[in-house]
This record gives C-alpha cells, sequence and structure tokens, in this order.
C-alpha cells in the first residue's frame, strides 16, 4: 500500500486517531493537511512528519464549527498539495466529556446546558456536514475523491445522557454517508463510514466490553481507514463499516 503523490485532509490531528491517520498517511507516502484546534499540539506534530522526510504535513488551525476555517483549510489542501484525494472526519467525541461537564451538578440529559449539546452536534455533525460541502466542489472538479466520515458504536445503540453525540454520529453513519456516496459516484468520489467501538486513545475505553473482552488499539482502526482509502478499497461506497470487537451483534451486554 502506498499513497504516493495523494494528498489528504485529516481533522482533529493533533491527537488521537485523527493524528494516527496523518503519521500513517504520510509514512505511507502521501501529504497531509492536518486541521485542529490545539494549535501548540498541532505545530509540534506536522514538524515531526517533515522531519522523518516522507510525505510532507501542512498544519491549519481549523475550528471544524466555522465554514470559512473549513474552506480556508479546503483551499490551503490546493494550494500546497494541487488536490484532495482523502478527506477524513475524526474530530469530534461526546460534549458532556469535552465539555467537562460536571456529572453531579448535571445528572440527566435535561440538567446538562443546551449549549453543551450545540457544542457536540456542531463537531460531531456539522463539522463533517461542512467539509463535505467544501471539498466536493474540488473532488468534483478531480473526479475522484473519498470522504471517510468516523461515527461510533453509540450511533447504532444510543446514550442516554450523551445524546447529541449518538445523534450526531446516527447521522453521519447513514444519512450524510449515503446521501454523499448517492451524489458524489456519478463523479468517481465515495464516501465510507467507518465506526468503532471502544477506542484505547483513553485508558477508560478498556471499561466498556465487547464480545472480544478487549478495546481496539488505535491502529485496528486506522488500518481500516486505509484499507479503505487505497486501492484494495476501491469498491467500498455508502456503507457505514462496524469496527467493534463484535458490541453491535451483541449489544451492550456482552
Ligand atoms: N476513542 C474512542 O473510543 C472512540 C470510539 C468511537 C468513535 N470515536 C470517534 O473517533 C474520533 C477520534 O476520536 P479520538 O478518541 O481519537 O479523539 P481525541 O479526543 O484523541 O482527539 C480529538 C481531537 O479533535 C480536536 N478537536 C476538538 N474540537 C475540534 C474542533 N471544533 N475543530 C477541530 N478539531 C477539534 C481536539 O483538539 C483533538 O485533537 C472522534 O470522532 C470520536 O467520536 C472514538
Amino acid at each position: 500500500m502506498n499513497f504516493n503523490g495523494k494528498a489528504a485532509i485529516s481533522t482533529g490531528a493533533a491527537s488521537g486517531m485523527g493524528l494516527l491517520f496523518a503519521q500513517n498517511f504520510a509514512d505511507l507516502g502521501g501529504n497531509i493537511v492536518m486541521c485542529d484546534v490545539n494549535e501548540e499540539v498541532l505545530t509540534e506534530k506536522v514538524f515531526d512528519i517533515n522531519q522523518k522526510g516522507r510525505g510532507k504535513a501542512v498544519g491549519v488551525v481549523c475550528d471544524v464549527r466555522d465554514y470559512a476555517q473549513v474552506c480556508a483549510a479546503r483551499d490551503k489542501t490546493v494550494e500546497a498539495f494541487g488536490r484532495i484525494d482523502i478527506m477524513a472526519n475524526f474530530a469530534g467525541g461526546t460534549a458532556v466529556r469535552m465539555q467537562k461537564v460536571n456529572r453531579m451538578l448535571c445528572p440527566e440529559f435535561p440538567d446538562v446546558p443546551i449549549g453543551v449539546y450545540d457544542w457536540g452536534i456542531d463537531v460531531n455533525l456539522k463539522g463533517p456536514f461542512y467539509f463535505a460541502h467544501a471539498v466536493l466542489r474540488q473532488m468534483r472538479l478531480q473526479n475522484s475523491g473519498l470522504i471517510i466520515n468516523i461515527g461510533s458504536i453509540s450511533g447504532a445503540e444510543g446514550d442516554g445522557y450523551g445524546i447529541e453525540y449518538s445523534t450526531s454520529k446516527a447521522g453521519l453513519m447513514y444519512g450524510l454517508t449515503k446521501s454523499i456516496a448517492q451524489f458524489g459516484s456519478k463523479y468517481g468520489i465515495r464516501c465510507v463510514c467507518i465506526s468503532p467501538g471502544p477506542v484505547l486513545t483513553r485508558a477508560d475505553m478498556a471499561k466498556m466490553k465487547t464480545l472480544l473482552g478487549r478495546a481496539a488499539e488505535p491502529q485496528e482502526i486506522i488500518d481500516l481507514c486505509l484499507f479503505v482509502a487505497s486501492e484494495k478499497g476501491r469498491f467500498i461506497n455508502g456503507e457505514n463499516i462496524m469496527i467493534d470487537g463484535g458490541r453491535n451483534a451483541a449489544g451492550r451486554n456482552c
């Protein structure tokens, strides 16, 4: 597998799977635009990739909730590399965790300030929607491209507290991914959603059950993303792929 001459955008690229995708893609010869709101860490990670001397990395401070910043990231990618082959939407997470909501003070869904959930819907759903709208213009010109959305087991099984998260991820896994495939296929553009169960980007994910009795290593998720993005994955389109150790097959009681 190699991505020589290809260009990708990864969001949430300062940490976790967005970063790992960027590192792997560059290791395999691809050029990568890394988007995140965390400028300090992003700058350091971009530097590290460029030090390796394989694919080139460019960092763009971009809040996926802001359409103007999303368009600027698209334009920067075309300016730097002349094309966009892969758009990978990793930025996301449950708003109650990422916005550090105190569960003692806000024990149930109606107790959490609505602004917290606004943030979650904007990052998890609107961000990938904005990026799709922005990059499809370029991909249509090229007559090629791939958009990878990152869903979650929560999108399939629901979550009575992080309701905006499961709602947003379900939107990516089914509505957005199928719809982009329907629009894009006539232009040679594919869209695929990859939906993990628990992933060890955080140690506490080890507590979440799966049929295989463990959480995924981040690399296991990225290997699937790279397969979908490679020539070998070229017939996968409009589909949500669960990668969850069988949790979806068994439900929460596995
Ligand atoms: N870790 C898991 O167990 C798991 C399971 C299923 C799905 N996922 C999904 O996988 C994706 C990556 O998860 P992770 O655990 O690697 O994430 P992470 O928490 O390690 O990284 C998220 C990154 O997104 C960035 N970010 C936050 N808000 C942003 C914004 N508005 N604009 C741009 N960047 C922003 C953060 O700065 C951070 O670098 C997420 O979409 C998550 O929902 C994760």
